[in-house]
């Protein structure tokens, strides 16, 4: 039976930092995290009234005592669940060596997660920054560079296609790609050059196309939009578009990368021999740490080559900084070693052939829909109240769009562990309105 080595109980110093954890933490109180957080923090995000103490696997534990089964995993970023052994190792041998030299020295751990990124990717160039939208700036200044090298019968060319429903980042670089338009709202005026199309209609992006165009930017599969998944013929026309029109194929990685769609990069599911130009991640890479990376083809990376042109083109202090990156290098030494793409894979197809037979008998349900541990079910119902009621059961999942319930489990979640979750999340649908 498969026994991923996360689910396994944690190693002696870890539980014994978390018992020194839970003995400094007695006195603290949900109460008190919640009212010192409002009078000290900017209160961008809406929280429920819990505050997380620890995590062990594919369970958090509140500040309280109460156990939750891990769903949704930080909006995906602990692939490998919380303090997974491989990693506490990894960051307390780095932690002891060496945090950060600065980029104008090589190190061993962020070659090392290069490497992996290339090894199971394609043979791109990886540039490593602290987060999503910080990735898909890079890319859009990669895209500018080449949109300036070649120019079109209008000068430099410099527009990016997005996709509506789409979401890359709030930056200013990334607000204006982002296809919900409450994400830009209020901050105009906007960075010129952005146009966004509907998501999986390949004439709406013939369309836009025009001589100023240099770029498309796409997630293989939407999350926040809804986990959409896109018609098989897609992305491989939009790489053939691509090809015919001088266009980068960008490929936004953020969620979907890492294995967690049962491929290590959802474009594989489509563009095995094709690859983009450009692909893009974070959240999981980082497995809960900040890590973000634009992997380039060589001919883009050359780009930004700092010797080639000259000058850095575009760099981050901290960007692959030794700690963060002997934990993505770890990352994929345990999906290789515990072939957890592979079960990704196998458990989702058990997940969406179970969901799918539950919307058989529930009107409540009206599409099942995703990739290996990336699913999202379409509901009648408003999907906030029904978050609500598993998280009081114990069971932490998500709702985006309104309507859509939204699962990423941390990889190395269990059969038994997941079917627990969906039980709970089965009777509670069923239950809603
Ligand atoms: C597909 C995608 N791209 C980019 C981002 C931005 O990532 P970050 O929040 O790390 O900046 C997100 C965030 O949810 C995302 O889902």
């Amino acid at each position: 039976m498969f026994e991923p080595q996360g689910t396994r109980s944690l190693r002696p110093p870890v539980a014994a930092l978390q018992v020194t954890y839970r003995r400094m933490s007695e006195s603290i109180t949900t109460e008190s995290i919640i009212g010192r957080h409002d009078r000290f923090m900017s209160i961008n995000y809406p929280r429920y009234p819990i505050a997380m103490a620890r995590g062990e696997g594919c369970h958090l534990w509140d500040t309280d005592g109460k156990r939750y089964l891990d769903l949704f995993a930080g909006f995906g970023s602990g692939l490998l669940g919380h303090c997974h052994p491989a990693l506490v190792d990894a960051v307390m041998r780095q932690a002891g060596t060496l945090w950060h030299s600065g980029n104008l020295f090589h190190n061993e751990p962020q070659t090392r997660a290069a490497e992996a990124i290339a090894r199971h990717g394609f043979d791109g160039r990886s540039y490593f920054c602290h987060a999503g939208a910080d990735a898909n700036e890079a890319a859009i200044k990669l895209a500018r560079l080449y949109g300036n090298t070649r120019p079109g019968p209008a000068g430099k060319r410099f527009k990016v296609i997005s996709c509506s429903q789409s979401f890359h980042g709030r930056t200013f670089g990334t607000m204006p790609a982002t296809g919900q338009p409450a994400v830009a709202a209020d901050y105009e005026p906007h960075l010129p050059g952005f146009v966004q199309v509907l998501f999986n209609n390949l004439d709406a992006v013939r369309q836009q196309i025009d001589d100023q165009t240099v770029a498309i930017l796409v997630e293989p599969i939407q999350g926040e939009g809804g986990v959409n998944v896109p018609d098989d013929d897609y992305l491989p026309a939009l790489r053939r578009l691509c090809d015919e029109r001088d266009l980068l194929l960008i490929c936004d990685e953020v969620w979907t990368g890492c294995g967690r769609t049962g491929q290590y990069f959802a474009h594989q599911h489509w563009l095995a021999d094709a690859p983009p130009d450009v692909m893009t991640l974070a959240k999981g890479v980082g497995g809960g740490l900040p890590v973000g990376v634009m992997c380039a083809k060589p001919n883009l990376a050359e780009l930004n080559n700092a010797i080639a042109q000259g000058t850095v083109r575009h760099a981050s202090t901290l960007g692959g900084n030794c700690l963060s990156m002997a934990v993505t290098a770890a990352i994929f030494d345990v999906l290789e070693r515990d072939q957890l793409v592979q079960h990704a894979a196998e458990l989702g197809q058990h997940a969406m052939n179970r969901l799918g037979q539950f919307a058989g008998t529930c009107h409540q349900v009206t599409q099942v829909r995703g990739h290996g541990l990336f699913i999202g079910v379409e509901l009648t119902t408003a999907v906030k109240p029904i978050v609500q009621r598993c998280l009081e059961l114990g069971v932490n999942i998500n709702g985006t769009q309104e309507t859509v319930l939204r699962l990423a489990p941390p990889l190395v979640i269990s059969k038994e562990q997941l079917d627990e979750g969906l039980d709970v999340i089965e009777c509670v649908v069923a239950a809603a309105d």
